[in-house]
């Protein structure tokens, strides 16, 4: 079956043709941070209004790369949850369209379940087998932060979350702190490599660290607003930041958001045994965290699964994966679906995972009832 896949929740306009959940036959993303560079983050109207002039194209040349004719499409997915609104109401109209056209049916695609996913499009014989489970996912993105505990039978529960700004947005602010731009992720860690990341000892919040016990609530939680008021005063001391103090700013910038990331993600594998770890959602393309993970996943002994760099970042390929085995177990919307800007309260059971039986939470995944 071959799935057409679309993504409009942020600044990325991507469409994808995936065959059979795991093939990518075509990936295609447009990114907008040009057009919102100047102002320092997502501005919602404009995202929607790029994601107008992007997606026919887009759809267009995914087709034709992947040498598929519309009319041997077997399904349109598309995310509807989370995001923003006028962005992801984009994407939806696009798909009801084709949908509607090709007499195809929709599919709405959960965008962090679809992150989750990303990390088994090139590692299909991961998540066959049923011993891999139950699983830890770190979610780390400009919108999420969070640890979901993902068991054989698709069934999930967030143990953790941030409590303030998401890692990705913490780097995005702590660019702009900086002056180095946007997104600020990978600039950070350009400079980063040049810098001494022992420098500056920047809090690591929730942590302990600050001689303040963390309550058993936040032991999982994450925080990054102290670390990035405490960038903003070091930054102000100096009148001028030359080469070295920047780098040196963002490599123990970097290392504080890091080392947090890493010790909760261990200490909460080791507490609830799972067997394997995941890493996903943009800031997974950041390779120290990537590299520092997986030594020490691996070190207790757990199996480590990191999305490919080219899945990290918001995709269409992870929603078309996603989107087929939702099809395959007959999770098809109708043309009321609607885009719902917050991740649902209850998440829906994992469509993808082994033990999956294609049961239906009530109420999860209406995506049309409030939350
Ligand atoms: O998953 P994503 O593309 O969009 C959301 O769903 O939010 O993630 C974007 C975020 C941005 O905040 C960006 O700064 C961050 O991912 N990011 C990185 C890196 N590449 C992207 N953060 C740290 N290191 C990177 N290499
Ligand atoms: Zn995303």
């Amino acid at each position: 079956m071959i799935i057409l896949g679309l993504e409009s929740s942020c600044d990325e306009t991507a469409a994808a043709v995936v065959k059979d959940g795991f093939d990518v036959k075509a990936s295609l993303i447009s990114s907008q941070v040009e057009l919102h560079a100047e102002y320092g983050g997502v501005v919602p109207e404009l995202a929607a209004r790029e994601h107008l002039r992007n997606l026919g194209p887009l759809v267009d040349t995914a087709l034709e790369r992947s040498g598929t004719a519309a009319g041997q499409l077997d399904g349109i997915a598309v995310t509807c949850t989370p995001g923003l609104a006028p962005a992801l109401l984009v994407g939806l109209n696009y798909a009801k369209g084709m949908a509607l056209a090709g007499g195809l049916p929709l599919i709405g695609v959960n965008h962090f379940t679809a992150h989750v996913y990303s990390c088994f499009l090139d590692n299909q014989e991961a998540l066959r087998n049923k011993k891999n489970f139950p699983l830890l996912a770190l979610v780390v993105s400009g919108g999420h932060t969070s640890l979901i505990i993902l068991e054989s039978d698709g069934t999930s529960r967030i143990i953790g979350r941030t409590v303030d700004d998401a890692a990705g947005e913490a780097f995005d602010k702590g660019a702009k702190i900086l002056q180095l731009g946007y997104p600020g992720g990978p600039l950070i860690e350009q400079i980063a490599a040049e810098g001494d990341p022992a420098r500056y000892k920047f809090p690591r919040g929730l942590s302990g660290g600050s001689g303040k016990a963390v309550s058993a609530k936040d032991r999982f939680n994450f925080s990054f607003s102290g670390l990035k008021t405490a960038l903003l005063y070091e930054t102000r001391k100096h009148p001028e930041l030359d080469s070295r103090l920047l780098a040196d700013l963002s490599a123990s910038y970097q290392a504080a958001i890091i080392e947090v990331l890493v010790r909760k993600t261990v200490a909460a594998a080791e507490e609830y045994g799972v067997s394997t770890v995941l890493l996903c959602g943009g800031v997974a393309g950041n390779r120290g965290l990537r590299r520092v993970l997986q030594w020490k996943v691996e070190e207790s002994e757990k199996k480590f699964i990191v999305a490919p760099p080219c899945y990290c970042t918001d995709n269409a390929a992870m929603v078309a994966g996603l989107g087929w085995h939702e099809l395959k177990h007959g999770r098809i919307a109708d043309m009321s679906l609607d885009a719902q800007p917050r991740l649902p309260a209850v998440p829906e059971p994992a469509a993808f995972a082994p033990a999956f039986n294609g049961s239906r939470q009530d109420a999860s995944l209406n995506l049309n009832s409030a939350i």
